[in-house]
């Protein structure tokens, strides 16, 4: 096949659309543009001169937005909502978009380019993120992990809703606890899940609110390490050993045991909340394997046998723990 005309072509079009640019560049002026932007609760307003995109007039004004494909609309991360002005949806933003969000106005900012005043609202980098699993666009090979529940939009919605006045002491506490301690986020996040059992969401909006930070940086930093999760835990936390020399002394078989008494089919905690099933790849007992751990007490050389004898025993304590209360 002769590739010649095509590269041709395609040199052509690469040469009309590298003139249309500078044509629009030099010739339209769109005049100053008022741009008003909603982010949680504040509005900021300020002016730029027409013809630049939405995105770097955002990024130049200090108003954080999230990209990681740096403006090649390839993300999906940017998205806005449009109040007013904007023009219409282009089709390199369509694909980013369900229906719903494209009737209420949802735009990436890499591709909006200012011609006029434009009013706009960020949603907040969950609320992003949330629409980007029900539009199935999250690409796994990133490193955001999400927490997949029966409910419609993909996110666990059992736990903790809103925040009690106690709960908002509670947290306003901690905060307090490291006030002015560089790189605080991780040790309130820690004693957040700590007091809560895991990092509900409502709590780290609060946490974002009181801390001064966006709630896009800490979910970043609660989904990233493992010691922090976003669904609610069990009372009780087995963790099995999957490592190399519990695998081949059957570690796997222990594994599918607990799963069957405890009923797990999806997820790894109970519908009763009484335990929360783990998998690790080395608790450091190697000697003893197949090795698992409740709340921290180690049980060695397991066989599939001895799972009820252990389950038992947990699952008593919390109902004596329950009595006592
Ligand atoms: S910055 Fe990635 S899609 Fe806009
Ligand atoms: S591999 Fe299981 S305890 Fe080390």
């Amino acid at each position: 096949m002769n590739f010649v005309p095509v590269l041709i072509i395609s040199l052509i079009l690469l040469i009309i659309t590298i003139l249309l640019a500078i044509a629009d560049k030099l010739l339209v002026s769109y005049g100053e543009c008022k741009i008003t932007v909603r982010k949680d609760d504040e509005v900021h307003e300020f002016t730029v001169e027409g013809g630049s995109f939405l995105l770097s007039d955002l990024t130049a004004n200090k108003i954080d937005i999230t990209s990681s494909c740096a403006g090649k609309a390839s993300c999906g991360y940017c998205k806005v909502r449009l109040l007013s002005g904007g023009g219409s949806i282009l089709p390199t933003e369509e694909i980013f978009m369900s229906r719903e969000e494209k009737t209420s106005g949802m735009r990436l900012a890499c591709q909006v380019k200012i011609k006029d005043d434009l009013e706009i609202h960020i949603p907040d980098f969950l609320t992003t993120v949330r629409g980007i699993v029900k539009n199935k666009t999250y690409d796994p090979k990133l490193r955001w992990r999400f927490i997949k529940s029966d409910h419609e939009d993909g996110f666990v919605q059992k736990g903790i809703t809103k925040l009690s006045r106690k709960e908002q002491e509670n947290v306003e506490e901690i905060i307090a606890k490291y006030e002015g301690v560089p790189g605080a986020i991780v040790p309130v996040l820690q004693s957040i899940g700590g007091r809560f059992n895991y990092l509900p969401e409502p709590v780290l909006r609060y946490t974002a609110r009181a801390m001064g930070k966006h709630m896009s940086e800490l979910y970043r930093i609660a989904t990233f390490y493992n010691a922090f999760s976003l669904e609610p835990r069990g009372q009780n936390t087995i963790k099995v050993c999957l490592g190399t020399a519990c695998y081949v002394k059957g570690g796997e078989k222990i594994l599918n045991t607990i799963r069957r008494k405890l009923n797990l089919q999806n997820g790894n905690t109970t519908r009763d909340m009484k335990f929360t099933v783990e998998i690790v790849s080395c608790i450091g007992c190697c000697g003893q394997s197949p090795v698992l751990s409740v709340n921290n007490e180690i049980y060695g050389y397991l066989k599939p046998s001895m799972i009820d004898n252990i389950l038992t025993r947990y699952d008593t304590e919390v109902q004596n723990g329950k009595d006592k209360a």
